[in-house]
């Protein structure tokens, strides 16, 4: 590309002006030959020497400059074009000040001052507009390359759901909400206070053998051990500490154990306590919301019964039983033999609770000859395989879609 291009003019031009002599110039892109530079040499050099011959000079200029102008087109060329035109140095209006204006005789230095302001004028102005024009260009360039084809087809995220656990946790939520309980929720992380000897498990009670567990590395010095709560009776204390009777809670959540993993045994799994705590509270009431639930949730013809057990916090304990769901408490399978379920004893346990065991008061100050209530703790993933005919607790953990979405 040429740049000041006006500064090329035709050996004609300059023979018939009669121009002999000037400097080398060098314009941004090309050398130039020292005749065909006008802007070098002073106007009586180019033989004018009257106000009315500048007019053409000047024309001649300003069509060379458009012509520059126009093949600007980017933005290096376009920096080319401005320092061949304004550069302070060697630009072409610096030269038109040095050589024609400065040594301009009196009768020429207005004029040629005057047209060299119209000229600065349209140059600058033109300069600036060339760049606006280069810069939106180049924007609408990358525009196009950057817009969204609204017309193509979208990316299809398949929409996910409720983790099988989630959903029997909400189950049984709704079950409890329905009959006056209300849900909390409580630290996975917990003190031995809480998850053992507040619960009447004081140390080396046999009971810890049974909930084996993880302890956290701490720093030494640390004020008090700190453990991975083995069932979510711990917030049978946090919630009476903070609360006095009446109590009617439920608290789902993660439990922790060091088990090793098999079809029914998870080193992480879930569980939901139940704690009612009131001034008459009976044998009874315990009985009746318990069966309540489990036919809430598997159904009216589920038969249910209480053994006997043993948990520090209750007294009396008990197991609670509901007939085998899958050979309808028979103990035999649909198609002949055992019921591979319930091994043909026609019942399943399904979880521990009793009375809560006065001692456990004690821990709370709560008045034990005043209050009396009921506490329950169900193991969900094991609930959830005897709802959903699931054989193998791992499945709850393993995340495989083809699994999950068995159950949308
Ligand atoms: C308890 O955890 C008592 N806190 C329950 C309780 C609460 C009793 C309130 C009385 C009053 P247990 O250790 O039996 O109890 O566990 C309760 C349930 O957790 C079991 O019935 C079983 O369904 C489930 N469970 C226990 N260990 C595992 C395990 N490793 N993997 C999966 N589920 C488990």
């Amino acid at each position: 590309m040429i740049f000041a291009s006006w500064l090329f003019t035709t050996r004609d031009t300059f023979f018939r002006k009669g121009t002999m002599r000037c400097a080398l110039r060098r314009s941004p892109s090309n050398v130039m030959t020292a005749h065909e530079n006008k802007t070098a040499l002073p106007l009586v050099h180019l033989g004018i020497t009257r106000p009315e011959e500048l007019s053409a000079l000047f024309a001649d200029l300003r069509g060379s400059f458009d012509a520059d102008c126009a093949s600007a087109h980017d933005e290096s060329s376009w920096k080319q074009f401005r320092d061949a035109w304004l550069g302070r140095k060697s630009g072409v209006l610096t030269q038109i000040t040095d050589n024609w204006l400065k040594p301009a005789t009196l009768e020429l230095k207005r004029a040629v001052g005057a047209s060299l302001n119209e000229l600065r004028a349209h140059v600058e102005s033109q300069i600036e507009a060339r760049r606006a024009a280069i810069e939106s260009g180049s924007e609408k360039t990358a525009l196009a390359s950057e817009r969204i084809d609204l017309s193509l087809p979208g990316v299809i995220r398949p929409i996910g759901s409720q983790h099988l656990i989630r959903q029997v946790f909400q189950e049984i939520e709704d079950i409890f909400f329905s009959i006056g309980f209300s849900v909390v929720e409580g630290p996975e992380i917990e003190t031995p206070y809480y998850n053992f000897e507040a619960l009447n498990i004081p140390e080396f009670h046999p009971v810890r053998d049974d909930m084996d567990t993880f302890y956290l590395d701490l720093p030494k010095g640390a004020k008090t051990p700190l453990l991975l709560r083995t069932h979510t009776s711990p917030m049978q204390i946090r919630t009476m500490e903070k609360q006095k009777p009446p109590v009617r809670v439920i608290v789902p959540g993660k439990v922790y154990r060091r088990d090793n993993p098999d079809a029914t045994h998870s080193f992480a799994f879930h569980q939901i306590e139940g704690l009612a705590v009131d001034t008459d509270i009976t044998f009874c009431d315990f009985t009746g919301t318990i069966e309540y639930f489990v036919k809430q949730f598997f159904g009216p013809s589920v038969k249910t019964r209480f053994r006997p057990s043993y948990f520090p916090f209750t007294e009396p304990s008990v197991e609670f039983d509901v007939s085998c769901p899958f050979c309808g408490g028979t103990g035999t399978a649909s198609g002949g033999g055992t019921c591979s379920k319930c091994k043909g004893a026609a019942w399943i346990e399904l979880f521990g609770a009793g009375m809560v065991d006065p001692a456990v008061y004690g821990f709370v100050n709560y008045d034990a000859k005043k209050v009396s209530g009921f506490a329950f703790g169900i193991g969900i993933d094991r609930l959830a395989m005897l709802k959903y005919g699931i054989d193998d607790i791992q499945v709850f953990f393993q995340n495989d879609v083809r699994f999950l979405r068995q159950f949308p």
